[in-house]
């Protein structure tokens, strides 16, 4: 496709769900736990399914696990060639994000100056519109965005002894969310750093390079399955869609 000469650029999903839920505790990694009849991967890969502006959904997926046979089953009857499955999940969340980058990178199924979209499995309730937002505010920033919502709660600093050591100022601090949105080569340089251990998130390995990645307003709707009290409000969310 040509757009005055150059390539679109396409908005691509990749959707890291080699984790073992440990915290969650269902005795199988929680994108596997059905909610209203769908497996929470589903119901993520549904939400990107169904937007125009998303070509391809990348879930990445641990080596030896087959629980989702086809695209099939992964809840994309309606639009199964956007789907694709890499089987080449890592050890760490960042081990996942980089290998399914290059993978995507490697297979042509990404070109360098594709957006490359990061969102975690377990983020089954990401609203279109806020999914919208972050592709329009973001999809043109050299530097691209995340999702993130501003800290409402008063925060506290502990000290050693469990008593309040003091109040820290919550204006200009953010909860960071996904989908984490930047350019595959951006993305791709960002995760080649030799020691990922302190990459919570995309965006902090992209900080790591001097780069500042645009803030978009997210919404508190866009909770990740953590802890079994989750799922109570999870299955609410869903419930409504
Ligand atoms: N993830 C991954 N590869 C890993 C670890 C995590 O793809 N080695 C994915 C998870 O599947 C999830 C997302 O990253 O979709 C966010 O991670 P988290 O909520 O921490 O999930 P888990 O690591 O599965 O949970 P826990 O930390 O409680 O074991
Ligand atoms: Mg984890």
């Amino acid at each position: 496709m040509a757009n005055g000469g150059r390539r679109v650029k396409r908005n691509i999903a990749l959707i890291p769900a080699a984790g073992v839920g440990e915290r969650f505790g269902a005795g199988k990694p929680k994108q596997y736990v059905e909610i209203h009849g769908k497996t929470v991967l589903q119901h993520t890969l549904d939400i990107f399914a169904a937007h125009p502006q998303i070509t391809l959904a990348a879930v990445v997926l641990a080596p030896d696990d087959h629980t989702f046979q086809s695209a099939e089953t992964a809840g994309f009857q309606t639009a199964p060639a956007k789907t694709v499955l890499l089987h080449c999940g890592g050890a760490s969340r960042a081990e996942t994000v980089r290998n399914g980058v290059n993978t995507l990178l490697e297979r042509g199924l990404a070109a360098p100056g594709d957006n490359i979209l990061v969102h975690d499995a377990a983020r089954c309730c990401l609203p279109q519109a806020a999914l919208s937002r972050l592709i329009d505010q973001a999809g043109s920033h050299p530097n691209g965005g995340i999702l993130a919502v501003p800290v409402a709660d008063t925060l506290k600093r502990s000290g050693s002894d469990g008593l309040i050591e003091t109040t820290v100022p919550r204006s200009g601090l953010w909860q960071a969310q996904t989908p984490q949105l930047f350019p595959a080569a951006l993305l791709q340089r960002a995760l080649a750093a030799p020691d990922l251990g302190a990459v919570t998130d995309e965006a902090s390995a992209v900080e790591m390079l001097g780069v500042r990645p645009l803030l978009v307003q997210g919404d508190s709707r866009n909770l990740k399955l953590t802890l079994p009290q989750d799922e109570y409000i999870v299955r609410l969310l869903l419930a409504e869609k």
